[in-house]
C-alpha cells in the first residue's frame, strides 16, 4: 500500500511516499526558515504564499524519487490541523485537488499524531502502548498512545511550549532562529550548573507544563547583568536554561510512564532532536527499566513522512475525509 503525506502546517513544505505504512520511499522538506530568519521567527503571510509556490514542485519530487506516480498511491494523507490556517491551507486544498483528479480516498491528518508517529518510521518494531513526550515549537504534551489511533493526554503546558522557549531564549542571547539546535549547540561549552532557573510541578498529581517562568527567569537575569555592567557566558546561560527545561520534560515523562504502568516511552516533535535531551532520558529510562525510543533527527522537525504514516493508520481505520475537509488552527488531540 501507497500513502502519499502532504505537511504544510507551518514553514516547512513537504511531500512523503511511504510503502506499507513505515517504509519511507521519499522524504521532501522544503524549509523556509531562511526567509523567515531576519524576522526572528514564523512570518504567517509569507509562509502560505512560499507554501504556494513550492507544493507542487514538492510533491512531484517526492513522488518522482519514490518512484511512483499519483496513480499508484493508495490514499492522499494531510495535515489539516492545528497549525497557521494559512499555511495548513494551501497542504489541505492542494491534497484535496490530488484526491479529487486522481479519484483517491483523502484522509485528514492531526498534526501532532503526525509527529508521535515518526518515531514507528525509526523503528519499525515500536508498538502502542507506550507513553509519548511531544515537545516542538507549539506543543508540549504528554500522551499515552494506547493504539495506532487512540491518544489520551496525560499533561500539557500551561502556557509557552518547550520549543517556543528555545526559541525565545536564543533570541534574547543574540543567536538567531530556529533556536532550539543553536542553544543545542552552546550549551555543549557551557556550565549547566551555572545558574539555577526554575523548574516548575504544580502539585504532586499533576504533570503539566509551564515554561514561561524560566523563559521570564533568564531575561530578567540577563537585564540585570546588563544593568550591572556585568558580562555574561552565554554558553553558560544557554546549558542551565536548557537543563532546566529538560529537567522537568524528562521528570515528567518517566513519572507519567511510572505512574500508567508502562515501560516504553518515545519522544517527539523538534525539540526531541535535542542532543541534551535524547541523552538524558534514556538514561533516566534505563535507570528505571524503561525503554526508550526516539525518531531520527529528519523525522523530528516537520516533514510529511510523519504525516503518511498516521495517514496509514487513519486509512486502516477508515478515517476519511471528503472535499468538504478545511484546514482547522485549533484542533484537540
Ligand atoms: O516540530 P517542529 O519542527 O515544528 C512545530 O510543529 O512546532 O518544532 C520546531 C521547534 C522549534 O521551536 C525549534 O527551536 C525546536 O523545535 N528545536 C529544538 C531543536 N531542534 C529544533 N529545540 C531544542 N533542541 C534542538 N536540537
Ligand atoms: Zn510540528
Amino acid at each position: 500500500m501507497y500513502i502519499l503525506g502532504i505537511e504544510s502546517s507551518c514553514d516547512e513544505t513537504a511531500a512523503a511516499v511511504l510503502e506499507d505504512g513505515r517504509k519511507v520511499l521519499s522524504n521532501v522538506i522544503n524549509t523556509q526558515i531562511d526567509l523567515h530568519k531576519k524576522y526572528g521567527g514564523v512570518v504567517p503571510e509569507i509562509a502560505s504564499r512560499k507554501h504556494i509556490e513550492s507544493i507542487d514542485a514538492v510533491i512531484d519530487e517526492a513522488l518522482e524519487r519514490a518512484g511512483k506516480r499519483l496513480g499508484d498511491m493508495d490514499a492522499i494523507a494531510v495535515t489539516y490541523g492545528p497549525g497557521l490556517v494559512g499555511a495548513l491551507l494551501v497542504g489541505v486544498s492542494a491534497a484535496k485537488a490530488l484526491a479529487y483528479a486522481a479519484e483517491k480516498p483523502l484522509v485528514p491528518v492531526h498534526h501532532i499524531k503526525g509527529h508521535i508517529m515518526a518515531n514507528f518510521l525509526s523503528h519499525p518494531g515500536l508498538e502502542p502502548p507506550f507513553v509519548c513526550l511531544v515537545a516542538s515549537g507549539g506543543h508540549s504534551h504528554i500522551v499515552e498512545v494506547k493504539d495506532y489511533t487512540e491518544f489520551e493526554i496525560i499533561a500539557r503546558t500551561r502556557d509557552d511550549a518547550a520549543g517556543e522557549a528555545f526559541d525565545k531564549i536564543a533570541r534574547v542571547l543574540g543567536l538567531g532562529y530556529p533556536g532550539g539546535p543553536l542553544i543545542d549547540a552552546l550549551a555543549k561549552e557551557g556550565d549547566a550548573e551555572a545558574v539555577s532557573f526554575p523548574r516548575v510541578r504544580f502539585d504532586k498529581n499533576c504533570l503539566d507544563f509551564s515554561f514561561s517562568g524560566v523563559k521570564t527567569a533568564v531575561i530578567n537575569y540577563l537585564h540585570k547583568a546588563e544593568q550591572r555592567g556585568e558580562s555574561i557566558n552565554k554558553a553558560d546561560i544557554a546549558a542551565s536554561f536548557q537543563a532546566a527545561v529538560i529537567d522537568v520534560l524528562c521528570g515528567h515523562t518517566i513519572e507519567a510512564a511510572l505512574k500508567s504502568n508502562i515501560n516504553t516511552i518515545a519522544v517527539a516533535g523538534g525539540v526531541a532532536s535535542n542532543s541534551e535531551l535524547r541523552k538524558r532520558i534514556r538514561e533516566s529510562g534505563e535507570e528505571r527499566n524503561i525503554r526508550v525510543f526516539y525518531p531520527e533527527p529528519v523525522f523530528c522537525t516537520d516533514n510529511a513522512a510523519m504525516i503518511a504514516c498516521a495517514g496509514y493508520y487513519g486509512y486502516l481505520k477508515g478515517d476519511f475525509a471528503d472535499l468538504t475537509l478545511n484546514a482547522a488552527a485549533n484542533l484537540p488531540l
